[in-house]
C-alpha cells in the first residue's frame, strides 16, 4: 500500500468524521476542505490524530471493528492495513468477521491463524461458520473465535466471550445472527438480551457483531440494544452503509460494515460468475475474485468506566 493511498484512505475517514459533527454547524463554522486536509497533516505529523473529540479527558477504548473478511485478497488487505492502523490511532483492539476468510465460505484453523498474525484480537462469524467441517474441532479449542449464538445449544464453538485488556478492561463480544432471509435458528433479540443480561455482570464495553441480510431487522436489533452494549454492528451484506451513528444510550451503530476483500468483484465473488447466473438462472459454482482490495470498517471510541461508545467513524481503503 502506498503512503498515497493510505493519505488519501485517512483524510476520507478523518475529513467525513469532522464535516459531519453537528456542534460544527451549530456553531456556525464552515469547513474548507483545503485548510482541513492543512490541519489533518498536521495533527497526522503530531500524532495526534482524534485531537477532534472534545472528551480527551475520559479514558477512551479504541477498537478496529473489520467488515467481512473475504478469501485471499481480503486476508491481504488484512495484513498491509492492520498494524499501520494499529499504529497511526493507538488501537486497543481489533475484532473481524471472518466467516468468509477461507476461500469465501466459512473459516479454516490456517485462515484464522493468518489473520490472528496479521493483528486480529478476535474474529467473529455468520452463516458459514460451518461450511469446512474440518474446522469444527478447531472451533472447540479457539476462545477468539465467535459464532452466531443463536444456533441451538451444543453446537461447535462459542457464541460469546470475555477479553482481557490490559489495565483491568474486560471487553465482551456476543455474536448473533439474522433469521430475516437466513436459516431458521433461535430468536437473535431474545438470545442477545440473555447474553447480554449475564455479560454486564462482567463488563459494560460489550460489542454485538449482527450478521443479517435484511437492513430492517439490523435496525431494529440496534433499536432494541440501544443503551445496553457499546456496539452493534452489521455484517454479511459486504457494501458498507453510511448510516453510522451513536444511539441513545451509547450505543455506536451502523446496518453494515462493508468487505474486506476483492474490489472488482459482485459482493466477494468473481463478477462474470455473478452476472452470468442472474441472467441465466443456472446454479453456478461461485469463485472468489481476485485482485485488487478494499478495506472496510469503523473505528469506535468507548468510554472505558461507562461504556458508552462516544464515537463511531467509518473507515475504508483501496488498493
Ligand atoms: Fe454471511
Amino acid at each position: 500500500m502506498g503512503d498515497r493511498t493510505f493519505l488519501a484512505g485517512m483524510f476520507t475517514f478523518l475529513s467525513g468524521s469532522y464535516l459531519r459533527r453537528p456542534q460544527l454547524a451549530q456553531a456556525g463554522i464552515s469547513v474548507r476542505k483545503p485548510n482541513l486536509l492543512k490541519k489533518l497533516l498536521a495533527f497526522r505529523e503530531e500524532g495526534k490524530m482524534m485531537v477532534f473529540n472534545k472528551q480527551q479527558e475520559v479514558k477512551h477504548l479504541r477498537l478496529l471493528v473489520i467488515g467481512d473478511v473475504v478469501g485471499r485478497s481480503g486476508r491481504r488487505a488484512v495484513k498491509e492495513n492492520v498494524s499501520s492502523l494499529k499504529k497511526e490511532f493507538k488501537l486497543n483492539f481489533v475484532i473481524a468477521n471472518g466467516e468468509n476468510a477461507a476461500g469465501g465460505k466459512g473459516i479454516t484453523e490456517e485462515t484464522a491463524r493468518e489473520l490472528f498474525s496479521s493483528g486480529v484480537d478476535v474474529l467473529t462469524m455468520g452463516n458459514h461458520v460451518w461450511h469446512k467441517k474440518e474446522a469444527y474441532e478447531y472451533l472447540d479449542r479457539e476462545t477468539k473465535i465467535i459464532r452466531p449464538a443463536n444456533f441451538p445449544p451444543g453446537v461447535p464453538g462459542l457464541g460469546a466471550a470475555v477479553y482481557d485488556l490490559p489495565g483491568e478492561i474486560k471487553i465482551g463480544v456476543i455474536n448473533i445472527e439474522g433469521r430475516i432471509f437466513q436459516q431458521a435458528i433461535d430468536c437473535p433479540f431474545r438470545k442477545a438480551d440473555a447474553l447480554i443480561l449475564k455479560m454486564r455482570e462482567k463488563t459494560r464495553i460489550i460489542i454485538v457483531d449482527f450478521h443479517a441480510e435484511a437492513t430492517s431487522e439490523k435496525v431494529a436489533m440496534g433499536w432494541y440494544l440501544a443503551g445496553r452494549v457499546s456496539a452493534v454492528v452489521g455484517t454479511h451484506t459486504h457494501v458498507q452503509t453510511a448510516d453510522e451513528r451513536i444511539l441513545p444510550g451509547g450505543t455506536a451503530y451502523i446496518t453494515d460494515l462493508g468487505m474486506t476483500g476483492p474490489m472488482d468483484s459482485v459482493i466477494g465473488v468473481n463478477k462474470d460468475i455473478a452476472i452470468q447466473k442472474f441472467l441465466t438462472q443456472i446454479p453456478q459454482y461461485f469463485e472468489v475474485a481476485s485482485g485488487p482490495f478494499q478495506f472496510n470498517g469503523v473505528i469506535i471510541d468507548i468510554d472505558e468506566s461507562t461504556g458508552e461508545a462516544v464515537t463511531i467513524e467509518r473507515i475504508q481503503n483501496y488498493e
